[in-house]
């Protein structure tokens, strides 16, 4: 995410560093596309194989040398590759994300990206008037295109596991979840944040709630060893499963209107036991200038599924009419995540 302050630039008033900046603002879609071009034919993986300039990455494709010249050119600019004398290339470490096996992998967000999670960025002028963009994209809500696409309802889910990996650690770290006998995820996905709680605290149950796409790709092992849980297939919107001590939502609220999180919240509400607590694990919006992603994932959710990150406030104001109240809201060490405490209304 380019833009991390909502102050204006420091040279406001310098012609030429305005054009500049504008220029920046204006081109950073053929950076992003690039990008994903270069990661989805597999350009990084052959580089990673030992390929290190155009007509060996190109003519095994069946690409045009001259035009993967200048694309691997371009992206020396932005720190993907470097170029030496004489036209040969090197992955550098951050090119190296975009390969499939690195252990830090960011292929397959490249690859969507620059597939409908671009797309639905071309009907941001429709999406002012109202309606969400990828419906209009694809004829049916996100999840429910992604039921009817497995293939794409797993890449999904490995988007998910790359997008959200570095939180995952910090938010272990930044809560005491030894203090649960039974934790339920819900929408869960691929397991990853649940197979992390399981490791750093044995004793604690877990049972992982998703739609039946993200339940079968926790029992793939998208997100690491799950022992012990229970995989529970679900609609949030029916019912959620009674009695847990505490339920996560991690990026799930995010993703629906506040009309839809109400109802949710209402069903969790219906199965917590007197003392369960709810934890949702997103990045509330500040209220004042404090930079941060949120105002842009914000637009993106919006266009995607309909739904919006929230402001504290805006976050009280909704538990307040499911029953539950806001106890607190506890920072971690990653950027784009704390956790927010909320217990049952008395
Ligand atoms: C943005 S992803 C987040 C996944 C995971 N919690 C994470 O942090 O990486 C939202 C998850 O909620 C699940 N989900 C969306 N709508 C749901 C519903 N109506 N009932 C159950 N799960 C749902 C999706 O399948 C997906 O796994």
């Amino acid at each position: 995410m380019k833009v991390e302050s909502v102050k204006p630039p420091k040279a406001a008033a310098d012609p030429g560093s305005l054009h500049k900046k504008m220029m920046q603002l204006l081109s950073s879609l053929w950076v992003t596309h690039a990008i994903g071009t270069f990661a989805r034919l597999g350009l990084a993986d052959a580089m990673e194989a030992g390929a290190d300039n155009a007509e060996a990455i190109a003519r095994p494709r069946g690409l045009v040398t001259d035009r993967v010249y200048r694309l691997l050119r371009a992206l020396s600019t932005c720190g993907i590759v470097t170029e030496s004398a004489g036209g040969t290339f090197a992955l550098t470490p951050l090119g190296r994300m975009l390969t499939s096996n690195a252990p830090n992998s960011m292929r397959t967000s490249a690859e969507l990206l620059t597939e409908y999670n671009g797309e639905i960025w071309g009907h941001l002028d429709g999406a002012l008037e109202g309606g969400i963009a990828f419906e209009a994209l694809k004829g049916k809500p996100l999840f429910n295109w992604l039921h009817a696409n497995p293939e794409e309802g797993a890449r999904f889910q490995r988007m998910m596991v790359e997008v959200h990996s570095p939180e995952t650690p910090a938010i272990v770290a930044a809560y005491d979840f030894s203090q649960f006998k039974h934790i339920i995820d819900v929408g869960g996905g691929h397991g990853m944040l649940l197979s992390a709680i399981i490791a750093a605290h044995p004793d604690v149950r877990g049972t992982l709630f998703d739609l039946q796409e993200g339940v079968d790709a926790a029992l793939r092992g998208a997100g690491g060893p799950l022992p012990g849980v229970t995989f529970t297939a679900g609609d949030v919107f029916d019912s959620v499963p009674e009695g847990a001590d505490a339920y996560l939502f991690r990026h799930l609220l995010h993703d629906y209107d506040d009309d839809d999180c109400i109802k949710v919240l209402k069903n969790v509400r219906r199965a917590m036991k007197p003392a369960s607590r709810v934890l949702v694990l997103e990045k509330t919006v500040p209220t004042d200038d404090t930079p941060g992603p949120g105002r842009w994932l914000d637009l993106h959710v919006m266009l995607l599924t309909g739904g919006r990150e929230r402001t504290v406030p805006e976050y009280a104001a909704l538990f307040g009419k499911s029953g539950l109240r806001l106890e607190r809201v506890l920072p971690t060490a990653h950027p784009a995540v704390e956790i927010i405490e909320v217990v049952a209304a008395s």
